[in-house]
């Protein structure tokens, strides 16, 4: 049975989809008769958009067992014309081997969650073929005004950031019956902008396309702004969309 929660996740991934795309303005893949991996799939929103747009077969992979029932049920109820190109799989990326390389792989609003990055990105070049890329689009970043995604449940912007870990742990476990003993407990990766270009550059990528700060959002003008200061680069930069390239 679908959840109606779900369903309307699903169908609000389909509007994001779309602002993902266009992110990566005119360097967007051709998907035709492709290979690709979605790293992070969730609700399978955006492998449905890989098939609908061409890709040969699309493997999509998560941990949560929740998503990919939802996954599977809606592929099968509403999208039967793609159940032979989609495969929806619950894996671990790092504890996977898969059969075939893969021509593209793509990761939307997963690597903020990604405590692993750099064996992320090792595994990533093993599975691609020569040439592949990988499209990574993600974000609030840690150091950005909800950059917790509300998880320290401390409710007001950047306070995540300002206040030490140690008190926001204790308040966590005293208002929660799971307590937790790190911010990364909550399933927060707490990479900076400066992280991640860190991590990037020591990769085996070649990185071919990096932008930040992409929304329509009218108050992200200012965002873009003051993130062109220094010292305030890293609190008000909020999403990364860049692709890497296999070269040998
Ligand atoms: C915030 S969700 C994003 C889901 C989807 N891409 C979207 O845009 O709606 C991040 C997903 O990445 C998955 N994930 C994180 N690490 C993973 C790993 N090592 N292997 C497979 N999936 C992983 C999580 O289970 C989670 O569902």
């Amino acid at each position: 049975m679908i959840e109606k929660k779900d369903l309307d996740y699903f169908n609000y991934g389909k509007i994001e989809n779309e602002k993902f795309w266009k992110r990566f303005h005119h360097h967007k893949p051709n998907l035709q008769n492709k290979y690709i991996l979605d790293f992070g799939c969730g609700h399978g929103a955006l492998c449905i958009d890989l098939a609908k747009k061409g890709a040969k077969k699309v493997t999509g992979i998560d941990l949560e067992e929740k998503l990919l029932n939802f996954a599977n049920i809606n592929l099968k109820q509403n999208y039967n014309q793609y159940q032979s190109i989609i495969d929806f799989q619950k894996k671990d990326l790092l504890n996977t081997n898969f059969e075939k390389k893969f021509d593209l792989i793509v990761t939307k609003d997963t690597f903020e969650h990604s405590l692993n990055l750099p064996d992320i990105l090792s595994k990533f070049y093993e599975i691609l073929k020569k040439g592949g890329r990988v499209y990574a689009g993600f974000g609030p970043l840690y150091n950005s005004y909800n950059g917790d995604h509300g998880r320290t449940q401390l409710r007001l912007p950047w306070l995540h950031v300002i206040l030490r870990d140690k008190f926001i742990i204790k308040r966590y476990n005293k208002n929660n019956k799971i307590s937790i003993d790190k911010i990364e407990d909550l399933g927060l990766s707490k990479y900076s902008l400066k992280d991640y270009k860190k991590i990037f550059t020591d990769s085996k990528f070649e990185i071919e396309f990096f932008i930040t700060n992409q929304s329509d959002h009218p108050v992200s003008i200012i965002f873009n702004l003051l993130s062109r200061i220094d010292f305030l680069k890293e609190f008000f930069t909020y999403n990364i969309y860049c692709i890497l390239l296999k070269k040998d």
